[in-house]
Parts: C-alpha cells; structure tokens; sequence
C-alpha cells in the first residue's frame, strides 16, 4: 500500500513527480522520494517523513530531468527511515525500482544474490527486485523484468527504469497501477488523482500486465510477452473535486460531501411508482438461498446494517464476515450463495481474497465498491456501483453513508423480486431514501455542527469512550467508535445497548461518556433504560435524539438533536452526529485528521 508515480515526456519530471505523489499520500506518508534520469545518470533522492520533508530537501537543489519514477512508502518490511525509503538501486546505480506490495519469497531470493556477491543496503523486501533485474540485464530492461518477475511471489505493482534507457518498464500483481496516456507523454500513478493534472485519458492495468512506456508510446504484454489490449477510459471528475474545496481538511470537505454523494448513489436507482429498484443487476435475485457479507472496517459495518435491512425485507438468511477471517474459516458455500463483497477502494487485500475464495467455492458474487476499475470489480459477477468520488481522508466517511443506501437498495431490489416485500411498503421505504440528502443537508446545519464541536470539547480528555445502539443501529454505535479510535486516539468500545449489562457496564463511571444512540424507533424505550442504568451508575450520558424527542432527551447530559428519518434509513443520518464528534474530538486535541497515525487509505498487505 504505497503510492507509485512515472513520468517520461517534455515536462520537469521532479514537478509531475511531486504534484503525483501529493494525491498518493493517503497511501502511506512514512518516507517518500524520487529518482530523475538527469541525461547521464539516475539521480535519487528520498527521506522519511510524509512528502513535505522531501520537497523541502529539493528547494534549492538542481535536479532537472524529463523522465522520473517517485514513491511515497507505508512501511511493511523495514523501519520508516531514510535507507528503507524508496527508491532502491543497484549497487552500479544503473537500474532504479518503486514498489508497492509485498514480496512473500524475498528472503530466500535475498539470501541466493547475497551469495552471487550483491550487497544489500535496505532491510525491504522490495530491494531484492532491482537486484533480481539486474542479473538477468543483457541489454533488454523489459525482458529483464520479465525474466526477474518469474522468481517472484507476492504482490507488486512494480516500476523500473535504467539509466541507459530512456523508457520505464512497469508490472502489477494484485497491486493497482494506473496508465495516464498523454500527448508526448505518458504516466504512470496507483491511483488516478495523481494523474488528473495532466491527463484524463487513463487504463486500468489489468493483474499479470506489464507495460513499457516511452513519451510517444506504450506497448502492453501479459507476464509471457503476449500484447494485450487495454481500453483507454475518460475520467471526469476534475482535478477540483479531488481537493479540499475550501474545507480545512478532506476528511470534513467529504463529511459534508455526503449529501451529494447520496444523491449520486441512488441516482436513477428508485422507481416511485412500483416500489421497486432499477440496479442494471445480471443476477437472478430470485435464486439465492443465503447471502454472505463480506468486508473490513467501515465496510464491514456497511455490511451488518446490510444484514439487518435484508433479512427484514427480503427474508433471506445473510451473514457478515470480516474478510480476514471469512478466507480462512472454510466458509459454507454453494451455488445458491450470493456472495457480496463491500469496499471503498476495490482493492483491500483480505476482501479481495476472501471474494476469490467465494467464486472458488461456487458463489455468485456481487461487488458494493467506489473505486471504478479496481481489481474487485473485474473479478465479480456483476457491480452496485456506489458513486461516492474520490474520498482521500483516511478514515471512511461519504463512503459509509453510499455504502448503507446501496445496500437498502440491495435489500429492496431482493424483496420486490422474491414478494416478501409489496410495493406499498417499497414504495414507502424508496420515499424515506428519496429523503436522505436532504435530511443529511441539514445534520450538518451550522447550529447542529457547533453543538457537536462544544460536546467533543467537554469530553476531550476522556480516556475512553462507550457507544450503544439498538436494531439497525447497533452498527451505526459500532461505526461511530471506529471514527473516534481512529481519528482521535481516543479508546472506544460499541455494544449492542441491550448487551451492556452483560459485561461492559463495569466500565461505567463518572468519567467514562457513553453515547447513546437513542433515535426514534420501535426499540427506543429499551434504550432508554440502559441509559437510565449508565446514568445511574454516574455515567455521562451523551444521546443522540431525534428532533422535537423532548422525553428521551431528558435522560441525558447532553443531547445531539438529528433530523427525524426513517428507521430503516436512519442510520445514514445518525451516523453523520458520530462523524462529527470524532472529527472535532480530533481536531481539538490537534490530531491530523486527514492522515491519522499507523494507517492507510487502501490495505493492500494481509
Ligand atoms: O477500501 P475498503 O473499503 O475495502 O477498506 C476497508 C477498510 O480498510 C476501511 O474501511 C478502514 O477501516 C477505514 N480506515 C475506515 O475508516
């Protein structure tokens, strides 16, 4: 999971390099840098620390050339330091490679080129890569490359250049790599934000493809040397959209980005009359006897709202299952299973495997994803896409919300079609969808907002924090503890409310804010009394109440007041509170929201 960027053309590679690198930094910030073909040799450059430490090294330092490849690193084998930096060379210099992913064999391959006398200045396993390419160099970097990658095992997006060769040879295995094709120019990226500046012709190179590019053309060949044909995509977001737009960071600029992109999720979707879903899904909705959820993080909770709206709707069994463990577990599958794998990215390595282990196994698989062209949506049957745009903050918070709305949208498109679910009550269920930009629009009403940042204040110095929620709101307490861990620090834990008596409520005490989801629903009077047994047990008790609720808010210390939903819908408006909370949390106590420590946008290491 590291950011990759080639240049070769007219242009001041160090420039293209840089800008590229800027939009790659949610992909790891431990060191970054650079190696620039200055007409005789390859130039590198590289420090640890995010991608600032490097720029600044370069003011003032001459390094000009027109063909480039840069690196921003989040660290798997090796410290963050300077050495561990990429990119790595050959003892020589001669042949300079960028890696994103891991490669499982390095050691054995490590230990045999150590005894044919090359030396090793790194701890990474990615160093073996230029040392491999050198042994098969006679003249031809591609056949080089080609050659070396045979020995390997693990995944790689992998970019090389030679001083000698006014060409860059790049090659992926489960590790995205992008293509920008230019005019006199070509590039290459992880991800398309760092190509936007220059081009939006893009391809999205396929697992097994290896391209040369030159400025004035590229050639693609599979791992054999067979040429393969890529089609070349028009992107259309601008490069304005994948900025921060005005908003002190991305992470608040895509929290109050959520109604459109719900706007954009159910776009064209809903059919008002009949109560019924447009999805363009070419699997038979009527053929499932169970449903397996599967993804990480945000997505998993994604997936247990998921859960609960289909088996309410469609009445089929469903399960949800952490990627990481589902791939191991020997899960029950058959034909009958619709196997649906959620991610942000496309790109998550334990969903991606755990989806490969489904298909093996017989599953129809349907993808939940953002990411256009990532490897996920090739290896599905058939793709919801969810619409969200590009989300550069770390932590997931425009995705969750289009995530939840598609799967509503799952769960109605499965009971219209099996007749669990008549049209009057789809009918009312696409009304409450209908409703969410606009209820969101005004969950972040200025007035709302400002209330949400006194709360985080008052609590700041809490050393842990308890959420609880019922029914479909069980995730949305799960989802809101992740955001604060994750952008605060701060210790949190979620229960289901009704569980909180079974073991967490000896955490509770004058010091530990509890907060309670306690919107309308058919379960809120339960809720209630767990907070009354938080509060009599001197718990602070923060609720999040729907408008105009004046009974539940008397229950409480503090109140978040959230625009009346749908219960069914209500936690793509709930969370929004919790989004909210955690980012003023953090930002009150100085944290960089944007990029929270020890994490990464895209996890694609096991
Ligand atoms: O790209 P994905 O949706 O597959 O990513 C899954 C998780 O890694 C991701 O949701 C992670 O938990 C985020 N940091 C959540 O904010």
């Amino acid at each position: 999971m590291c950011g990759i960027v080639g240049y070769v053309g007219p242009r001041n590679a160090v420039d293209v390099l840089i800008n590229g690198l800027s939009k790659l930094e949610y992909r790891g910030y431990d060191s970054a840098g650079v190696a620039v073909n200055t007409g005789n040799h390859l130039e590198i450059r590289k420090n640890a620390g995010k991608l600032g430490v490097l720029s600044e090294a370069l003011k003032g330092q001459s390094l000009t050339g027109t063909l480039g490849i840069g690196h921003t690193r989040w660290a798997t084998h090796g410290r963050p330091n300077d050495v561990n930096a990429h990119p790595h060379a050959t003892e020589d210099g001669k042949i300079v490679i960028i890696h994103n992913g891991i490669i499982e064999n390095y050691l054995p391959l490590k230990e045999s080129l150590i005894a044919k006398g090359h030396s090793f200045k790194s701890e990474t396993d990615s160093e073996v890569l230029a040392h491999l390419i050198e042994e098969q160099y006679k003249g031809n970097l591609e056949q080089a490359v080609r050659t070396a990658l045979k020995q390997v095992r693990g995944a790689y997006s992998l970019v090389v250049t030679h001083a000698d060769h006014r060409e860059i040879v790049a090659a992926r295995t489960v590790s995205p790599l992008v293509m920008g094709v230019g005019n006199g120019e070509n590039f290459l990226a992880s991800d398309v934000p760092a190509l936007l500046a220059y081009t939006r012709e893009v391809i999205f190179l396929h697992d097994g493809d290896m391209v040369v590019i030159h400025e004035n053309d590229y050639r693609i060949t599979d791992l054999a040397g067979n040429e393969v044909s890529r089609e070349v995509t028009h992107i259309e977001w601008d490069a304005e959209a994948a900025e921060k737009g005005g908003f002190d960071t991305y992470t608040l600029k895509e929290i109050f980005e959520q109604p459109q992109a719900l706007t954009n999720t159910l776009l064209g979707r809903l059919r008002d009359e009949t109560g019924e879903v447009d999805l363009d899904i070419n699997l038979d909705p009527k053929s499932f006897k169970r449903i397996s959820i599967i993804a990480c993080g945000t997505a998993f909770y994604a997936g247990l709202v998921g859960e609960y709206l289909i088996e309410q709707l469609a009445r089929i069994p469903v399960e949800v299952d952490v990627a990481s463990e589902y791939r191991y577990r020997q899960p029950l599958v058959s034909e009958n299973t619709l196997a649906i794998v959620i991610s942000q990215s496309g790109e998550t390595i334990d969903t991606l495997e755990a989806l490969r282990e489904a298909k093996k196994d017989g599953a129809k698989t349907l993808g939940v994803i953002n990411a256009k062209g990532s490897s996920m949506t090739r290896e599905v049957d058939d793709v919801l896409y969810i619409h969200s745009g590009p989300e550069i903050g770390v932590a997931s918070t425009k995705v969750y919300t289009s995530m939840v709305s598609a799967m509503l949208m799952l769960a109605l498109w499965l009971g219209r079609a099996r007749g669990t679910l008549d049209s009057a009550k789809g009918a009312e269920l696409i009304h409450a969808a209908r409703e969410l930009p606009r209820l969101v629009e005004q969950a972040l009403e200025p007035e709302r907002v400002e209330n949400i940042k006194r709360i985080a204040e008052k609590y700041k110095n809490a050393r842990d924090y308890l959420f609880l929620g019922r029914g479909v709101n069980a995730p949305t307490a799960f989802e809101g503890a992740l955001k604060l861990k994750e952008l605060s620090y701060i210790h949190a834990e979620a229960y289901a409310a009704g569980e909180m008596k079974h073991g967490p409520i000896a955490l509770i005490d004058e010091n530990l804010p509890v907060v309670a989801i306690a919107t309308d629903s058919f379960l809120l009077e339960k809720t209630i009394s767990n907070i009354q047994e938080v509060r009599a047990r001197s718990g602070q008790v923060i609720a999040v109440v729907s408008d105009g609720d004046t009974d539940a808010s008397r229950h409480a210390d503090d109140v978040i007041f959230v625009p009346k939903a749908h219960e069914m819908v209500s936690p793509i408006v709930n969370v929004v509170a919790l989004q909210l909370l955690a980012y003023f949390t953090a930002t009150t106590l100085g944290k960089d929201v944007d990029k929270p420590r020890n994490l990464a946008k895209s996890v694609t290491v096991e």
